[in-house]
């Protein structure tokens, strides 16, 4: 690492509003402590590290959704300001030309249309590359990691500027095979968090399809070095050594099982786990089949009733499962109009929040 590993950054932790705790104790499991909070609110935490704490985030954390590194705050109330503040920022720290995406929202200021907004921005930027084009090597170099997209929230007339610091979402692993209503990396590794998983020795997910729990089981110490990051490809972490970055620390040993009745989601399921000798999968009717004795955590995601529909009705379907699986951690992920009985409901560990937009809850019992 270089003398860069010793700098100070400000940064913000994205993450599913409701899930800010899970992400707290996601970062004491990955044994990154040195770092200050800032400041925190719904889905945000504002945090303070060096360079190598900063970006073992990027590779490590698997329940925020992006990291936004905080890159300058100043107070604009008109667009030739907007402009020159711009285009003094010496961008060529972090980009090699204006980058392909802006996202701009604006409140409660004296600027408010974003289109507006954005495109003054884009033009200081091009203004400040003019003056100063990046070394063609450079720009060879960093052709294949992508962009940071570069965020702007006006508040107030304060002009805050981020970058993303992945490019792409955290939630994005690389896998290829999905299933009809796959539930995102991030708030999985969440609700495993919440399970408590690590303590179980024997998983078993009954309604798999394309393995996301499983997967995020099986990874959820892994650090993602294969993806490429944005900030590969920013000039100020040059010297920054991506493998030093990653530490692997791999869950205990577990047995799991994957069960899917679907016969093409049952043949992805088998390809996203492929090269995990420690699954053993399944192809049957999760009511009937006979599964291990030695199974103490039952985790699933079935059927909501919208994307993929329900005979007999969502609270039969449910409590049906709850019979099945009696006598060990059971943990579901539910609509919160699950028509279940508010007794049974009572007696679970809940977490409330949304899944693109739709209200769901994730509940565990130990019946
Ligand atoms: C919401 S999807 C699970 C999505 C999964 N978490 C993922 O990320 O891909 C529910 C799955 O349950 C399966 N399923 C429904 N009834 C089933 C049953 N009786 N036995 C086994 N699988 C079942 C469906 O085929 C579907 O793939």
């Amino acid at each position: 690492m270089s003398e860069n590993s010793a700098k100070m950054h400000l940064f913000a932790l994205i993450i599913p509003p409701g899930l800010e705790d899970l992400a707290l104790s996601e970062i004491r499991d990955k044994n990154i402590a040195d770092f200050s909070i800032r400041d925190r609110s719904p889905g945000v935490i504002e945090c303070e590290a060096n360079t190598k704490t900063m970006l073992q985030m990027t590779l490590a954390l698997k329940i925020p959704t992006r990291i936004l590194l905080r890159l300058d705050n100043f107070k604009v109330r008109d667009f030739p300001k907007l402009f020159k503040k711009i285009s003094k920022i010496k961008w060529s720290q972090w980009y090699v030309s204006t980058p392909e995406i802006i996202k701009v929202s604006a409140n409660k200021s004296r600027l408010i249309h974003s289109d507006k907004i954005e495109k003054t921005i884009r033009e200081g930027m091009e203004k400040y590359f003019k003056g100063n084009p990046p070394k063609q090597k450079w720009v060879e170099k960093v052709a294949n990691c992508p962009m940071a997209t570069l965020h702007a929230y006006l508040s107030e007339d304060i002009m805050q500027i981020s970058l993303d610091l992945s490019g792409k979402e955290l939630y994005t692993r690389g896998r290829t095979h999905v299933g009809k209503a796959p539930i995102r990396e991030n708030l999985a590794a969440a609700f495993l968090k919440f399970s408590d998983f690590e303590k179980a020795s024997h998983i078993l997910d009954p309604m798999a399809g394309s393995g996301t729990l499983i997967f995020e089981a099986i990874h959820y110490r892994d650090p993602i070095i294969n993806k490429k990051q944005a900030w590969e490809s920013f000039k100020i972490f040059e010297n920054v050594n991506k493998d030093e970055l990653a530490e692997t620390a791999p869950i205990q040993a577990k047995r799991f099982n994957a069960n899917e009745l679907d016969k093409n989601t049952y043949m992805a399921l088998q390809e996203n786990l492929s090269t995990k000798t420690t699954v053993t999968f399944s192809n049957e009717d999760a009511f009937t089949f006979k599964y291990p004795e030695s199974i103490d955590l039952v985790i699933a995601n079935p059927p909501w009733g919208e994307r993929v529909k329900i005979k007999g009705g969502k609270k039969d379907f449910y409590l049906k499962i709850l019979d099945k699986f009696k006598g060990r951690r059971i943990c579901l992920i539910l609509p919160r109009d699950n028509e279940l009985p508010k007794e049974v409901l009572d007696k679970a560990k809940v977490l409330n929040l949304k899944s693109g937009g739709f209200p769901i809850i994730y509940a565990c019992w130990d019946l």
